[in-house]
């Protein structure tokens, strides 16, 4: 269907990142995507991963077109995204054996943020996964002039959003319970981490 939601830049993260989930999600059965977006990762890795219920989410006011593309694949492990704004607490989503993001932490606010983590905790079985992708900066430092580039756009848009600081992040995270597993380097100057419940 032409009128679906679409991205080019998800079209070219998704191969990369599934070599990552690959190695975590096999033995999963079900996952939370928060700021599902277009759907185009939803509906790539509900047919990649066929014992794993993916269930997306997104604000209200995305939910509409997030679920044309979910409605379309017609996936039985797909179910149609779920409302959740992550500074809507509870969130009352249940618990899961992964949550999932890609590129929202540097379009939502710090404090966003920070109730992006208090909030995934609570969703995430012991021994449960968080997988976190998009760009981030270490100890203050944009990974590439690219990046740099990027923030400043960013902040234009919207002053509140900007490429999130590696150990801003993860000592958020590790405040929620969580304890990185890996940092993995991906292409056009993107990193995936997963931490885990412990
Ligand atoms: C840049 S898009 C990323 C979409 C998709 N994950 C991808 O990688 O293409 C950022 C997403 O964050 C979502 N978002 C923004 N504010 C949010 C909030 N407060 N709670 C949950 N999701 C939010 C947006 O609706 C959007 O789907």
């Amino acid at each position: 269907m032409d009128s679906l939601p679409f991205r080019q830049a998800s079209e070219n993260n998704k191969l990369p990142i599934h070599k990552v989930l690959v190695r975590h999600l096999v033995s999963r059965s079900s996952l939370l995507e928060i700021g599902g977006g277009t759907g185009q990762h939803a509906e790539f890795f509900a047919e990649q991963f066929p014992d794993l219920i993916w269930q997306s989410s997104d604000v209200p006011a995305n939910l509409e077109l997030l679920n044309l593309r979910i409605a379309n694949a017609r996936h039985s492990n797909l179910p149609l995204a779920i409302s959740l704004d992550v500074n809507v607490a509870p969130w009352c989503c249940g618990s899961f054996d992964a949550v999932f993001s890609a590129n929202c932490l540097h379009i939502i606010s710090e404090k966003s943020v920070e109730n992006f983590f208090a909030g995934t905790s609570q969703c995430i079985h012991k021994d449960g996964l968080l997988l976190v992708y998009g760009p981030f900066k270490y100890d203050g430092e944009f990974t590439t002039e690219s990046n740099a580039r990027f923030d400043v756009w960013l902040k234009n848009r919207n002053p509140v959003s900007g490429v999130r600081d590696f150990k801003w992040v993860n000592r958020l995270a590790q405040d929620s319970g969580l304890t990185l597993v890996e940092d993995n380097i991906m292409p056009a100057n993107n990193q995936l981490l997963v931490w885990s419940k412990l």
